[in-house]
């Protein structure tokens, strides 16, 4: 195996919210359909089954409290970016998900973090994911590309800035994966031009994933460094990882998928 390619998981710590409350009562992406029916006792069990891998895998696991009313609150990622001793807070695009800012600023705060406020919208981990020094964000559908700057101000770190082009890729987080400090993968198409240019520039050692592994949101996937827990259907993903030297763990949410998420989209990285 080749140098680059001898990988070393570290312990990290999460935040997740049990989908006490999930359900598919609007529409705010493609994946969702308030025809198609939802198993929240199933979501539960899923769910529950991601959040034992990251405790098998080590991990700290922390959770947060569901709200009634909220059943997007599951994608506990999107409650905001923790970076540098720094946090910032959400500001979602859809009123249906404006109340669970509270609930993740009031997490914030009883932690000891200042929970900051953005101007313009951000979906929080959604779109900010944090790669080695610089944190990777998207726009172009939620976070506002403005808030960019606002979040670099707040958190001490440079923003890459990314537009996402295809609406089933509504967050950063359904189009890359970061999987260690120099090495992330990700779906070309889901791109502009000038962001697979910058993407190519910041990391020539990149896995791109193809549509097939993409469209069952493959790359909401989260690692460790070196264990990479992933949508178990994301096949031939799981294969690339492997060959580079990681280790896929794939996970079953699909119930969760019926909301336009996955593994990534539930968890919540507090970064040191
Ligand atoms: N239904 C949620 C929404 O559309 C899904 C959020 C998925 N979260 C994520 N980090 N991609 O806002």
């Amino acid at each position: 195996m080749p140098l680059q390619a001898r990988r070393t998981p570290t312990i990290r710590h999460y935040v997740m919210t049990p989908p006490t409350f999930f359900a598919v009562e609007y529409a705010i992406n493609p994946w969702m359909d308030p025809a198609v029916p939802v198993d929240t006792h199933r979501a539960l069990d899923q769910w529950d089954t991601l959040r034992r891998i990251y405790k098998e895998l080590g991990h700290t696991v922390e959770l947060e409290e569901p709200v009634a009313g909220l059943p997007d609150m599951v994608y506990a990622a999107n409650g905001g970016v923790l970076v540098n001793g720094r946090a910032v807070v959400a500001r979602f695009a859809y009123s249906q998900r404006a109340a669970e800012s509270d609930a993740y600023a009031e997490w914030m705060v009883r932690h000891g973090y200042t929970a900051v406020r953005t101007d313009h919208v951000n979906e929080g981990q959604g779109d900010l994911l944090v790669a080695g020094r610089v944190l990777l964000a998207g726009h172009g559908f939620r976070t506002d590309v403005r808030a960019h700057a606002e979040i670099a101000a707040a958190v001490g770190m440079p923003v890459v800035s990314l537009r996402l082009v295809d609406p089933r890729f509504y967050h950063l987080d359904t189009a890359l994966a970061v999987l260690d400090d120099q090495t992330v993968a990700y779906h070309p198409p889901a791109f502009d031009t000038p962001s697979r240019d910058r993407l190519r520039t910041l990391f020539p050692d990149a896995i791109e994933v193809a549509a097939a592994d993409a469209q069952v949101l493959a790359l909401n996937a989260v690692s460790d460094g070196y264990h990479v827990v992933l949508p178990a259907a994301a096949t031939g993903f799981a294969a690339q990882l492997r060959a580079a030297g990681f280790d896929p763990v794939g996970v079953e949410l699909s119930e969760l998928l019926k909301g336009g998420g996955s593994v990534k989209c539930c968890t919540l990285e507090v970064h040191p």
